[in-house]
């Protein structure tokens, strides 16, 4: 595998970004390709089988650039998906957000014998237990509290800030129940939270850790391509970063510039019959 080969990050939409950003900062040499599966968001509200499909045409299809490490970025996605597919994609590198978020997670509780660990996240990733298992693996003593927040990715998507009334209170509602449980450390599992991070970070108060699954998940993919000899360490240029889309919107670069705090310049538009066919061929974005 080439050094210079590209990192591919698939979500299902666009708050991947929250990843990229992170990865970015981490690694400023690298190249980027995302893939948003903007037609098909929101995968929170989904089967399993469904999100599986799905993610197994964007691996296909990413597969064609020939990535050195493929990044599940969305968190529903790595909860319902990711073993059946590392498992199809042997041949691939694959990692995802849960292991990294909960691993931290399960860190930053502290020393305590019986922490209270919360985790926020979609209805289907709280519902595969992809979470609960990771984090008992790790603190089998740990107490662990569970909330779906489903009214977060839609109102973040609307262009909704951390001071908004309505965020605000979705936040408490939500959060509240969690916190009367005396937390040590919450966990945020969906790509957008990271948005509203400082306003989760105040309501759960200064002795909650917040743990954001996109940080966790860029050092995690660092110390992959680290340990593998894969890391663009000395490059002299910054690392390019091209975007694929199913859907574009009117949504799409107010949303795009929020998550990866930097304007998105023209994504490329792939349709669902290029999609569905095989990539066996190859593409290439960058001549030399
Ligand atoms: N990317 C999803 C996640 O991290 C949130 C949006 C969706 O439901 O598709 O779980």
């Amino acid at each position: 595998m080439a050094i210079s080969a590209p990192i591919a990050v698939l979500d299902s939409g666009l708050g991947g970004l929250t990843v990229v950003k992170a990865l970015r900062r981490e690694m400023p040499h690298e190249d980027i390709l995302y893939f948003g599966d903007t037609a098909r968001v929101p995968y929170g509200s989904k089967s399993g089988v469904t999100v599986t499909g799905y993610v197994r045409q964007i691996i296909q299809y990413l597969k064609g650039f020939g990535p050195k490490h493929i990044v599940i970025a969305c968190n529903t996605a790595t909860a319902l998906s990711m073993s059946t597919l590392r498992a199809e994609f042997k041949e691939l590198s694959i990692s995802g957000v849960i292991e990294p978020g909960a691993k931290a997670a399960a860190a930053a509780a502290g020393s305590k014998r019986f922490p209270v660990i919360g985790v926020i996240a979609t209805e289907a990733t709280i519902r595969s237990k992809a979470y609960e298992y990771a984090l008992a693996r790790r603190r089998h003593h740990a107490r662990l509290l569970f909330r779906p927040t489903p009214l977060l990715v839609p109102i973040i998507e609307e262009g909704r800030g951390e001071e908004d009334p309505l965020v605000v209170l979705a936040v408490q509602q939500y959060l509240n129940p969690m916190i009367k449980n005396g937390l040590d450390a919450l966990l945020l599992g969906c790509t957008h939270y990271p948005m509203i991070k400082g306003l989760i970070a105040r309501i759960v108060g200064p002795d909650v850790a917040v743990i954001d699954s996109a940080d966790q998940c860029a050092e995690d993919v660092y110390r992959r391509l680290l340990s593998g000899g894969l890391l663009r360490g000395d490059s002299t240029r910054p690392g390019r970063m091209h975007c694929f889309v199913t859907d574009e919107t009117p949504r799409f670069g107010m949303l795009a510039q929020r998550f990866l705090g930097v304007e998105m310049l023209s994504p490329t538009w792939v349709s669902p019959e290029e999609l569905y066919r095989s990539s066996d061929e190859g593409f290439s974005l960058y001549k030399g």
